[in-house]
């Protein structure tokens, strides 16, 4: 009796988990390694991107509006951002089944999830250490907190941007620090020894400037001249430059993507 109820409990286990819910990938961000799989989606806020389980691509906000979708006639697939830029949808065969756009130069890329749109930025142009790889596994994600610096955003003296127990904080005293667990793991060296109001802003031009009270630029990432960039907290830790913007379902960057120059990968 005792091991019969033990199977019924197992294959009751085994059907739960065949029939999960929808797995959050990894925040709001998708790297230019691994996939993306039926029934896995991203999150930004209200915004889910969803591969659904008929491979049908949709964005949907407040879990009902869909606000884009790209329907794919098949029942097995598979969603990836290749290190050209593309996102290219697998069949069962590998044979592909849709592809977002042309490429960029070789490189990392990412893809963005943010309010009803998503966007492709990269190669990286930049970073806080050498040779910057994705991170392999999505590991944990705290899908409240922000951890990207999008075009024309600020971060002002006291804020931070934060990712798992990673944390990117504009200094009261102008230093930019990067910490994991309160540890100074980087930091910009632009501290001036007194309380002054400096702010981080990510550039329309592709670049972060750190500038002082009276305005005055103090440290650059010396990345402009592409456009649209963001500046991404990784759950790796690493404080990386993408950009330029190579593709969007949002109406308004698809002109800048044209009229972007391509430039050197990192
Ligand atoms: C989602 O909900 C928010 C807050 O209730 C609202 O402002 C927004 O317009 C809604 N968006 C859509 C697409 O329904
Ligand atoms: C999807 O594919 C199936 C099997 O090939 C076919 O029967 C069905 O008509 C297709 N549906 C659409 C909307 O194309
Ligand atoms: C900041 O200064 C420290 C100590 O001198 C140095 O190790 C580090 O490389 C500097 N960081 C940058 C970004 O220059
Ligand atoms: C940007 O360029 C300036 C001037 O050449 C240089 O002093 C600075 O170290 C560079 N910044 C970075 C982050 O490499």
């Amino acid at each position: 009796m005792a091991s019969s109820n033990f199977v019924l409990i197992l294959i009751i286990s085994l059907l739960c988990f065949l029939n999960n819910p929808l797995r959050c990938k990894a925040g709001n961000v998708l790297y230019s390694v691994g996939g993306m799989y039926p029934l896995e989606f991203l999150k930004y806020q209200g915004t889910l991107l969803t591969l659904q389980e008929d491979c049908c691509l949709a964005i949907s906000q407040n879990g009902s509006a869909i606000v884009w979708e790209k329907h794919i006639n098949a029942s097995i697939c598979e969603l990836t951002l290749l290190k050209t830029g593309e996102l290219l949808m697998l069949g069962r065969s590998a044979e592909p089944l849709w592809v977002s756009t042309k490429g960029g130069p070789p490189g990392e890329y990412v893809l963005v999830l943010t309010e009803m749109h998503m966007a492709v930025y990269g190669p990286s142009r930049w970073a806080n250490s050498p040779f910057p790889r994705p991170p392999l596994s999505p590991t944990d994600v705290d899908m409240s907190a922000k951890s990207i610096l999008f075009p024309e955003q600020i971060l002002c003296s006291g804020k931070s941007i934060k990712n798992g127990n990673w944390e990117l904080k504009m200094q009261d005293d102008c230093n930019l620090v990067l910490s994991n667990f309160g540890n100074g793991i980087w930091s910009s060296n632009t501290s001036n020894g007194e309380a002054a109001a400096c702010h981080l802003k990510m550039e329309l031009t592709g670049d972060a400037v750190i500038y002082d009270e009276s305005g005055d630029q103090i440290w650059s990432s010396n990345t402009s001249g592409v456009g649209h960039s963001v500046l991404v907290l990784r759950n790796d830790g690493k404080l990386v430059i993408y950009g330029p913007v190579i593709w969007t379902t949002g109406k308004f960057l698809e002109k800048h993507s044209e009229q972007s120059a391509l430039v050197q990968p990192f």
